[in-house]
């Protein structure tokens, strides 16, 4: 199957193209940016492929099967719709896009033109997760009542000034960046809780002015003192639901620290707490005892899962992965709906 990867940075040359270089079926026919070097170095540093630099030219292509959209958020809209109406099966990196509103014209894209379109939601394709849904939906916890959701580290605002911290570019900060890969495993594991109110508030309060934020060491930097910062550093919320009530704190940046990045799961007969992107313990009793059980299955690689799962899904298109659009735009609703409550400082209902 003849792939293209279209935005040649970080994400891409960490995950995505590695894994489609794992998987005997699929070959990267194009490798696209619209920085022609960055496409350039991709073509060199892989020893194949095509360097391009406008998509349009890869979605042109009839071979080509099936693209990684991995720009920034403020494309995934446009280039996932054209390549589905160009005939393309799509992988989308999270978050799906800036707002709502295109999300949702991502996923009526989908409908229209029937081919697959995933988003990066690649927890969903983690041993540990999977195995910790399993364990929940098996009815060991009892009830859930509340989940819990931190996602806060000390000083780790993304290149300050660039793309991740301009609303226009990103759509939003910690919550659409993090926030939504945490979101996203509370909705995988249980089960898609329909919000019935949502309130939040957003601070950008570390960050600026960009030229004295201290900080140890800033990923997708450096940061450029010219630039926009008009996007959440941290976040506080609280979700009622028809099943638990998901509170939340995240934070880029807090003058605290540690880094707490972890979800616990409180049922009336266990919990659990997951390290974000590690085990997981499970909170009991047995025999009028308190249990604690730690649990790391980690056999696999997600990314490697993900991209494996969207090639088999591309010669399925009538099939559908957990991932798929029409799952994940619940949790932009609800990004949404936290961000709208923020935003005029009330409790919205949805
Ligand atoms: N799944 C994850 O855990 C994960 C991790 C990191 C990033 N991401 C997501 O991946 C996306 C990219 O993030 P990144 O960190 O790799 O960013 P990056 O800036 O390192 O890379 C993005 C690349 O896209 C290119 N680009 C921009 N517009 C383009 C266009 N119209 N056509 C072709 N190329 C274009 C840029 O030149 C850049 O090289 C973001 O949406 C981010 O949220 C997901």
């Amino acid at each position: 199957m003849k792939i293209a990867v279209i935005g040649c940075g970080t994400i891409a040359n960490s995950a995505h193209i590695p894994s489609y270089m794992k998987n005997s079926e699929a070959e990267i026919k194009y490798f696209c940016d619209i920085i022609p070097e960055r496409a350039q170095a991709a073509v060199d540093k892989y020893g194949y492929g095509i360097a391009v630099t406008d998509y349009r030219d890869v979605l042109a292509d009839p071979e080509i099967e099936a693209v990684s959209v991995c720009t920034p958020n403020n494309c995934h809209m446009e280039i996932s719709v054209a390549a589905l109406a160009a005939g393309k099966n799509v992988l989308c990196e999270k978050p799906a896009a800036r707002t709502l509103a295109e999300a949702e014209r991502m996923l009526q894209a989908q409908k229209e033109y029937k081919k697959v379109l995933n988003i990066g939601v690649v927890n969903r394709f983690n041993d540990n997760v999977r195995e910790m849904k399993r364990i929940i939906d098996s009815g060991r916890l009892g009830e859930i009542y509340q989940v819990y959701v931190s996602f806060r580290a000390h000083r780790s605002i993304p290149g300050l000034g660039g793309a991740f911290t301009t609303k226009a570019i990103a759509g939003g900060g910690v919550l659409i960046d993090w926030g939504v890969h945490y979101l996203d495993i509370v909705m995988y594991c249980c089960g898609d809780p329909v919000a019935k109110t949502v309130s939040a508030e957003c601070f950008s309060k570390l960050g600026s002015p960009i030229s004295e934020y201290v900080y140890e060491k800033m990923w997708a930097g450096p940061p450029q003192p010219d630039g926009a910062y008009d996007v959440e550093e941290a976040i506080t919320g609280i979700v009622r639901t028809d099943g638990p009530v998901i509170s939340l704190n995240g934070a880029w940046a807090q003058n605290i620290g540690v880094s707490d990045t972890y979800i616990d799961f409180l049922g009336t007969k266990a919990g659990i707490r997951l390290t974000y992107g590690g085990s997981f313990r499970v909170f009991g009793t047995a025999d009028g005892k308190l249990t604690e059980e730690t649990v790391d299955v980690t056999k696999s690689n997600m990314f490697q899962n993900e991209i494996d799962a969207f090639i088999e899904n591309a010669k399925h298109p009538e099939t559908m992965l957990p991932s798929h659009v029409s799952v994940n735009i619940k949790t932009q609703r609800l990004m949404d709906a936290l961000y709208r409550s923020a935003e005029e400082h009330r409790e919205v209902t949805l």
